[in-house]
């Protein structure tokens, strides 16, 4: 049996690190659905780091790369591509590294990045990073842990239902739920008939509508859209190759 935790806020990426888990790290809106996009799309790989300043000083050293990322859902100054899955296209990202920074989503990447296995999920992958987390897990008898990137060291409401959703996905016969996990799957299965629109009663969802973002929350509520399964093999975070039966 695979026990199955989840972690509500980035910071608290370190205790799935201590317990050895194999991590599956969500930020819905919208940095992990950008970076799984981006790899969707042919990008070679995506190194996520917490500053723009950091950002900056690795793009330095490999000026062929690409600045992508945001402040307050916003591109910063000097960057190539903000936040936005939708704008990173094959024409702008294949064959590419990408150098991230974002609010939340890359802290919750670097807090885990001790994990021997970090993947990356949002609705845009659910079965298929579900299925690989759990076959890791089975294989190296390792627990699994949803880590949710939340908003500013806050819950965020379209992260926890996800986190329900790859839950759903796991056999129950092969896992045991925390109750955290459990309550995910119960709030994704309330949810799951109309997802956008209650993922667009959040406030990152909200505050992406105001600054004409809309068309972003739609896109990162499309489930199963690609199957691809980022994993971060030391700094980058490269596709997953694992045949999953
Ligand atoms: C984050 O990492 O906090 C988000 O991806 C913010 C955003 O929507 O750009």
């Amino acid at each position: 049996m695979t026990l199955v935790n989840l972690e509500f806020v980035a910071k608290d990426a370190v205790k799935a690190v201590e317990r050895g888990d194999v991590i599956i790290v969500v930020d819905v809106l919208r940095c992990t659905s950008t970076v799984i996009t981006a790899l969707a799309n042919g990008a070679k790989g995506i190194i996520p780091v917490k500053t723009v300043r950091e950002a900056l000083a690795i793009h330095g050293e490999n000026p062929e790369s690409i600045l992508a990322g945001e402040i307050n859902g916003v591109r910063p100054i000097g960057f190539q591509l903000g936040n936005s899955p939708l704008e990173f296209c094959r024409r702008k990202v294949r064959g590419k590294k990408i150098i991230m920074t974002t609010t939340s989503g890359t802290k919750a990447l670097t807090k885990s990045k001790e994990g021997k296995w970090v993947l990356v999920g949002a609705f845009l992958n659910i079965e298929a990073v579900a299925d690989a987390a759990l076959r890791i897990a089975e294989g190296e008898d390792r627990g699994m842990s949803i880590v949710l990137s939340g908003k500013r060291g806050r819950f965020s409401l379209e992260d926890y239902l996800c986190a329900g959703a790859i839950v759903e996905r796991l056999s129950p016969k092969k896992i045991e739920n925390s109750d955290a996990s459990l309550a995910s799957l119960l709030a994704f299965q309330q949810a799951s008939d109309s997802l956008s629109n209650v993922i667009s009663m959040g406030s990152h969802a909200k505050y992406l509508e105001s600054i004409g973002l809309g068309v972003d929350v739609h896109f990162c509520c499309r489930q199963n859209r690609y199957s691809i399964v980022p994993y971060l093999e030391g700094d980058m975070i490269v596709p997953l190759n694992m045949k999953i039966d």
